[in-house]
């Protein structure tokens, strides 16, 4: 099997890159290691910055999430008993869109189908070879068979725990990152929104975050024990959970309904450096991880691929590599920004074990500031919405 650029990983990067790709007359071949199903079930982030639904809008699979994605002017911050309001558009121009990570995948799936292109599910990627060659490989299995697929250029988008990263030989790569000591409990709600915009929630017993999917599904989350199992938590509990870390004292209360869904997210920060070798290119969450705080990692993902469609179209139209060669630089700079926003708003908005009543005042103080100060909270704001591409096209 021959194509022009192999993909390995079918999620938000790995599709996205074939729909531009396919845009500009560049033939590619996705190989997803799930079933369609599983993936268009799979239900991740939901946060949209304003140049992702931009990029949907422009290159033609932005019309469901323009119907039944909702546009959000601000966002609010709690702590101390208090809820203060960023107002993103009047501060950056600028909006969000809740709309699920699942939901961009169906879009993507169906538009790249009828396109005619090939993603071929249940193809799990074994290997990559030749890298340094012109002709890269993938080998893969579906069903009981094994398979090579000859490229041109391979870009991995198989995600943090994929196969694309550790193709890179010995030495090539550098990598960078944290764990956090607690991950989100998130659950699925069936009922209306508590709130009309999300609220992220610093409590003295720790985070928690209230989100929305659609007028009858609510995301929320609490920050929990890394290694805590979702069958630990009997619906009341969660619910006195939830209660205690967000209800406020104006009588205001985040509105309980039947659990569809519970999981628990381990939260890492996590950069590969550089996110090329040879003819083998990283995308998304295989050259980075953000803890979900900023809500940044799909938007990082679709950043990537951004530059990487760009970089291949200019190699086939022109044969210059100028763009694929600055590829991970490009990429890096807004990568470490994001992380760094990420970061700060984890740390910000969590507790840490062993922090003591210092440590408390102090995350208080910062979130008194953030929203006190315009020049502070256009700080969040812009990060928030998502830094402009730096990097014309
Ligand atoms: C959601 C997830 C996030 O990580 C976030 O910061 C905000 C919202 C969500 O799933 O809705």
């Amino acid at each position: 099997m021959r194509t022009m650029v192999g993909i390995v990983g079918g999620g938000p990067a790995g599709l996205l890159l074939s729909h531009l790709l396919h845009l500009q007359g560049i033939d590619s071949v996705v190989l997803e290691a799930r079933g369609r199903e599983e993936l268009e079930a799979e239900i991740r982030a939901g946060v949209l910055e304003h140049g992702t639904t931009e990029l949907l809008v422009e290159t033609g699979v932005g019309d469901r999430m323009r119907k039944e994605g909702a546009v959000h002017h601000g966002v609010n911050l709690q702590f101390d008993g208090r809820r203060e309001r960023i107002d993103l558009e009047g501060l950056t121009g600028k909006t969000i869109t809740l709309y699920g990570q699942h939901e961009v995948v169906k879009d993507l799936i169906r538009t790249r189908l009828d396109a005619g292109g090939e993603v071929l599910f249940r193809a799990k990627g074994l290997g990559l070879q030749d890298l340094e060659s012109e002709e890269p490989k993938v080998r893969f299995v579906k069903g009981d068979e094994e398979y090579e697929l000859r490229c041109d250029f391979v870009v991995g988008t198989d995600g943090f725990h994929g196969v694309s990263r550790e193709a890179f030989p010995e030495g090539a790569r550098a990598e960078y990152g944290r764990r956090y000591p607690f991950g989100w409990f998130g659950i699925l709600v069936e009922g209306p929104p508590s709130t009309e915009e999300l609220i992220y929630a610093l409590h003295e017993r720790g985070f928690a975050l209230v989100s929305t999917r659609s007028p009858e599904i609510q995301r929320l989350y609490f920050q929990c024990d890394p290694d805590d199992d979702a069958s630990n938590w009997s619906d009341d509990r969660i619910w006195t959970e939830m209660h205690a870390r967000l209800d406020t004292d104006d009588g205001w209360t985040v509105n309980e309904g039947k659990i569809i869904q519970k999981n628990v997210v381990q939260m890492r920060s996590f950069v590969c450096e550089p996110m090329r070798h040879g003819r083998l290119f990283l995308a998304g969450d295989a050259a980075h991880i953000v803890p979900p705080t900023g809500a940044k990692g799909m938007n990082l993902a679709v950043a990537d691929v951004r530059v990487l469609s760009r970089g291949l179209a200019e190699f086939y139209r022109s044969g210059s590599t100028g763009v694929l060669d600055n590829y991970s630089e490009i990429c890096l700079k807004r990568v470490w920004k994001a992380s760094r926003f990420s970061w700060w708003m984890t740390s910000m908005l969590h507790r840490f074990d062993g922090d003591n009543a210092f440590q408390y005042r102090m995350q208080v103080a910062e979130l008194d500031y953030v929203t006190g100060s315009r020049a502070a909270a256009t700080s969040l704001a812009e990060n928030y919405v998502g830094l402009p591409m730096e990097w014309r096209e």
